[in-house]
């Protein structure tokens, strides 16, 4: 089998072997104001207790938010709002109403300030408890304090086809899961 060498200098490649969740970060800043945004760079790093890294440029109001509070809600959205995911990640100045600009509506987390996203099906509330820096990206490693799902996730036979959790592939393209497959 011929392999064919992939430039690591090139920041997209034809393929992506390494396809992240699509998540949609909600933070607070100063004003108690919700910020949202997509994210994709996410995973799990320690299970006792769950800890998540998230790579995130410092100029964003995400990791503007962290540094000011500490707190974000990871929520995770399903394929039926791609679209609305997609469009929120382009930049808008803090405002008091921004889910709501964006089409979003929001219900209070249990442990932390940032609130839930009801269109998500599930959550992660997180509290930072690190961040390491290569330039401008930085790699926030949070812990989960919480996390919920909507009740029909749990009701469902198989939870995945209720879920369809979105993966980033490339630029405006994403795959997700439509089913869990048992290893025979
Ligand atoms: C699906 C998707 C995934 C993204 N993943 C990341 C990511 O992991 N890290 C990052 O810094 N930006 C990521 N972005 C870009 C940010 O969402 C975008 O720059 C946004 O404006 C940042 O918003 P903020 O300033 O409110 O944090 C992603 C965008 C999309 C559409």
């Amino acid at each position: 089998m011929n392999k064919i060498d992939l430039d690591v200098a090139l920041r997209h490649w034809a393929v992506n072997p390494l396809a992240g969740p699509v998540v949609l970060v909600t933070t607070v800043n100063g004003h108690g104001w919700v910020n949202i945004a997509p994210k994709s760079w996410v995973s799990f790093v320690s299970g006792k207790p769950f800890r998540l890294v998230l790579g995130c440029h410092r100029e964003h109001h995400t990791a503007m938010n962290l540094f000011a509070n500490g707190e974000c809600v990871i929520n995770f959205p399903s394929d039926d709002i791609a679209q609305k995911v997609w469009n929120a990640q382009d930049p808008l100045p803090p405002a008091p109403e921004e889910p709501k600009e964006r089409g979003f509506a929001t219900i209070p987390a249990v442990k932390v300030k940032p609130p839930r996203l009801v269109e998500c099906r599930a959550h992660m509330e997180c509290v930072m408890e690190d961040v390491l820096t290569f330039g401008d990206e930085l790699a926030f490693i949070l812990r989960v304090a919480a996390a919920s799902v909507d009740e029909s996730v749990l009701d469902a036979d198989d939870p995945m086809v209720d879920l369809r959790p979105m993966f980033y592939v490339a630029p405006g393209t994403y795959g997700v899961i439509e089913r869990g497959r048992p290893v025979k």
